[in-house]
């Protein structure tokens, strides 16, 4: 259906996935986790949405199912394999379960912004991390970008020192685990979804994220601050089923993949700039963000950089390389 019909499908299901595709059309269901406004997964998805319903009408109907509504990020690879949805975009740190190269993007200090990450994913050794899953079933498409984490909790946090013993939630990844426990801090693997109920009951203590998602899930709401730590990276990788994709008719992969590609192109230019709205947003919420001197913040590289170290055997430390030679 088109956009016109997607838009109108779409006021009256309340932010659930538009409705009916017309008959004959190659549905396509798009299960993400995130808001869909003032987020840079959000609106790239929505756009693609767009595209793909406005193109390809009659060939390609596209339906996004934001904000965990359909899956949320640890079960919607095992369902991609199992051909009910399509298209996915989790974070870089959700792959675990099919491969370990990912585990570069969450070593704690590995890029210094998301321009680096950029030119580490359009390298070779980027984009053949793309085709690593294949044989597990799973194809990469593309690189979304968010950006760059920050640390919050419920209480201020300046010294590493300052997360001693504090619980906090972590993506699926034992890197992520193990950067956590490096600064003292108790972590616990949790669905995004149930992160904002987590942080109010105090099941955990704090989290990291982008700003984006600080904003958009309004976690800055149920703690003390968030400290501009830029520790680490948020990106996505979005992903499709193998077979699914070899069953298209050419001309349509071909169509379908130049929409996805100038998408990706033009939203990933924006990330940047969606990530420091939503950290104003925060503010004239009302919420609190901290700064770290030069000095602080060498404390937090300091005490997590051993890190690097547990996970350079699954990474590769060739990659480690590359992506620090880029990083310079
Ligand atoms: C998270 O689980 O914190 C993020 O991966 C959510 C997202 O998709 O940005």
């Amino acid at each position: 259906m088109t956009a016109a019909a997607t838009a109108m499908a779409l006021s009256t299901t309340a932010g659930v996935a538009s409705a009916a595709c017309d008959t004959g059309e190659i549905v396509v269901k798009f299960a993400h986790v995130t808001n869909t406004d003032k987020h840079p997964k959000g609106i790239a998805a929505s756009l693609l949405e767009q595209r793909i319903n406005d193109e390809m009408n009659g060939t390609m109907c596209l339906e996004v199912y934001p904000n965990s509504t359909l899956y949320n990020d640890n079960k919607v690879l095992e369902a991609m394999l199992q051909g009910d949805v399509q298209l996915a975009a989790p974070s870089l740190s959700k792959f675990e379960k099919f491969t370990k190269q990912f585990r570069l993007f969450d070593l704690p200090f590995m890029f210094k912004n998301i321009a680096a990450v950029d030119a580490f994913q359009g390298s070779a050794d980027g984009q053949a991390m793309l085709d690593s899953m294949q044989r597990r079933g799973l194809q990469g498409l593309a690189f979304w970008h968010n950006g760059m984490k920050q640390m919050s909790a419920n209480k201020p946090l300046i010294a590493p020192s300052d997360a001693n013993g504090l619980k906090f939630r972590v993506q699926s990844s034992d890197v992520l685990v193990a950067q956590m426990e490096a600064i003292g801090g108790s972590p616990q693997k949790m669905a995004f979804s149930e992160v904002y109920g987590a942080l109010q009951q105090g099941v955990v203590d704090g989290q990291e994220n982008t700003w984006s998602n600080i904003y958009g899930k309004k976690f800055f709401e149920v703690q003390d601050g968030v400290t501009e730590t830029n520790h680490g990276i948020i990106d996505y990788l979005v992903v499709t089923n193998v077979d699914w994709l070899e069953s298209l008719d050419a001309p349509v992969r071909e169509q379908f993949l130049t929409i996805l590609g100038e998408v990706t192109e033009a939203r990933n230019k924006e990330a940047f700039a969606v990530n420091e709205a939503a950290k104003e947003s925060i503010v004239a919420a009302g919420g609190t963000i901290r700064q770290l001197d030069a000095t602080q913040r060498q404390s937090w590289v300091e005490t997590m950089m051993p890190v690097w170290d547990m996970f350079s055997g699954d990474v590769g430390q060739d990659k480690i390389d590359a992506a620090q030679a880029i990083n310079a």
